[in-house]
């Protein structure tokens, strides 16, 4: 008979108890849901709603059953409905009536979303955590890089050069936002739900901080039909996962691409690269391509829980049963991708002298020696077009900047000087970018050191 089978006179069709039961998918909240049913029957028996010898055996059961699923020893039943049945039904079995006070003064209602509060906020921290260890790799490969000069790009054409450290930061930068992003939305998620009931509260005179502080909540939710029907905090998480993995997917393109025999700027490792079945030279970016295609299905989640989300009156309706495949798929997909890329990354091997050559050729000086002339008097506007002929110059006779001498210098201004070598050579380019944020050694080095300090404070 099911806990709720009271006003039935007959039993659900085994398809419906299929169709209706979470088991499959919530059981992994065993821990959480055990954890709160503690925490709520201790509450119950210190404010005398039922006697404390009776919360106390509840709680010492549900402490066993807990051990007992750990170690394998317990079946949940698809006819018992989702987690939270499966576990009251357990401790019913074991110690009977007494075991039916556990759901005084609760609804599933509450304890679902106290259920999803504090597995989310764990998985937070895990994910976190994992962000914290891939800018420590991308500080330890800038920090050997200050000098490895490479093309910049926009529109993927050769710009101006920067510094492979310089790039890299650029995704310290990011993942730097997706961490603070998270403790942003953990502050959201950290509101202890039990006590909103269905949907209208209780009429006992519960102790819902005793619960909280119990469950290290740092506070409690102020309405109880919002209690039981927000979901904001699962979509936000699921919001700060996409952006995750579109700063995955974005750096993942760029690997793929660096990896072709046309750019040749990394090499990945063998432990994560693959062969192909058919072309035996084939060394493929596998990680990195799965990483860039499973931003798609994180996307998926968000959108999949907005889109459940947009038409639900208040308060709870079993709609919202639907958000947790969908969370859990989204923080299992980015705690998979994290520490592979990280690992990829770590081991990968960048050819310096291959970006050296590309940041070499493409014209990347160009503006450099624009602003040359500028400092030698010429306004801006007349310096851009000065050397604009003399790109086209060099298109034609098949040579870059650099290479052009004096006498071909001067025939496009008089202005320049044999100092324009040392002015336009690639290193005086990238380290007279001394502006705050820019790509010069000193720059970039200062902007790891806060990167490091940075990490000491979170
Ligand atoms: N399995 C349900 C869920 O995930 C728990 C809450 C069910 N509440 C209810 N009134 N049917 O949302």
């Amino acid at each position: 008979m099911k806990l709720w089978g009271g006003r039935f006179s007959k039993n659900t069709d085994k398809l419906m108890d299929d169709f209706n039961s979470s088991i499959h998918f919530d059981s992994r909240m065993y821990r959480q849901d055990i954890l709160g049913s503690a925490a709520h029957v201790r509450m119950l028996g210190k404010c005398g709603i039922i006697p404390e010898d009776e919360a106390e055996l509840i709680r010492k059961t549900l402490f066993e059953i807990l051990d007992d699923i750990e170690n394998g020893k317990v079946q949940f039943e698809v006819s018992a409905e989702d987690i939270h049945m499966n576990i009251e039904t357990i401790l019913i079995s074991r110690i009977g009536d007494v075991g039916k006070k556990l759901h005084t003064g609760r609804s599933r209602n509450d304890q679902v979303a106290l259920d999803l509060r504090m597995y989310l906020k764990e998985e937070a921290m895990a994910i976190k955590d994992m962000l914290k260890n891939l800018l420590y790799t991308l500080l330890d490969i800038a920090e050997n890089n200050i000098d490895t000069i490479m093309p910049g790009y926009t529109h993927l054409q050769r710009a101006q050069p920067v510094t492979l450290s310089h790039h890299l930061m650029a995704y310290f930068q990011m993942f730097k936002r997706d961490i603070e992003r998270l403790d942003d939305c953990y502050k959201r998620i950290d509101f202890m739900p039990l006590g909103s009931g269905a949907l209208a509260g209780t009429t006992y005179n519960l102790d819902r901080r005793m619960v909280a502080d119990e469950l290290a909540f740092s506070a409690i939710t102020d309405n109880s039909m919002d209690g039981v029907s927000d979901r904001d905090f699962v979509i936000e998480l699921a919001s700060v996962l996409s952006i995750i993995m579109m700063h995955l997917s974005r750096f993942c393109e760029e690997i793929v691409l660096w990896c072709t025999s046309e750019f040749s700027f990394l090499e990945l490792d063998d432990a994560y690269s693959t062969g192909s079945s058919i072309m035996p030279q084939k060394k493929n970016p596998d990680a990195a391509e799965l990483i860039r295609g499973k931003t798609g299905r994180v996307y998926g989640s968000l959108m999949s829980l907005l889109t459940t989300m947009k038409g639900l009156p208040l308060a709870y309706n079993k709609d919202m049963q639907e958000d947790k495949e969908a969370i859990f798929d989204a923080v299992d997909t980015v705690k998979l991708c994290l520490p592979i890329f990280n690992r990829m990354l770590r081991t990968a091997r960048f050819n310096e002298k291959r970006m050296y050559e590309a940041a070499s050729g493409g014209f990347t000086n160009a503006t450099d020696l624009a602003d040359y002339l500028v400092k030698k008097g010429v306004p801006f506007r007349d310096s851009h077009e000065i050397i604009g002929r003399m790109v086209s110059y060099c298109i034609k006779n098949k040579k870059s900047l650099e290479d052009m001498s004096l006498e071909e210098f001067c025939s496009f201004s008089p202005k320049i000087e044999t100092d324009v070598y040392d002015a336009i050579s690639l290193r005086t380019c990238v380290n007279e970018r001394k502006v705050h944020g820019g790509p010069s050694g000193e720059e970039v080095r200062r902007a790891i050191n806060e990167g490091r300090n940075y990490l000491e404070t979170v």
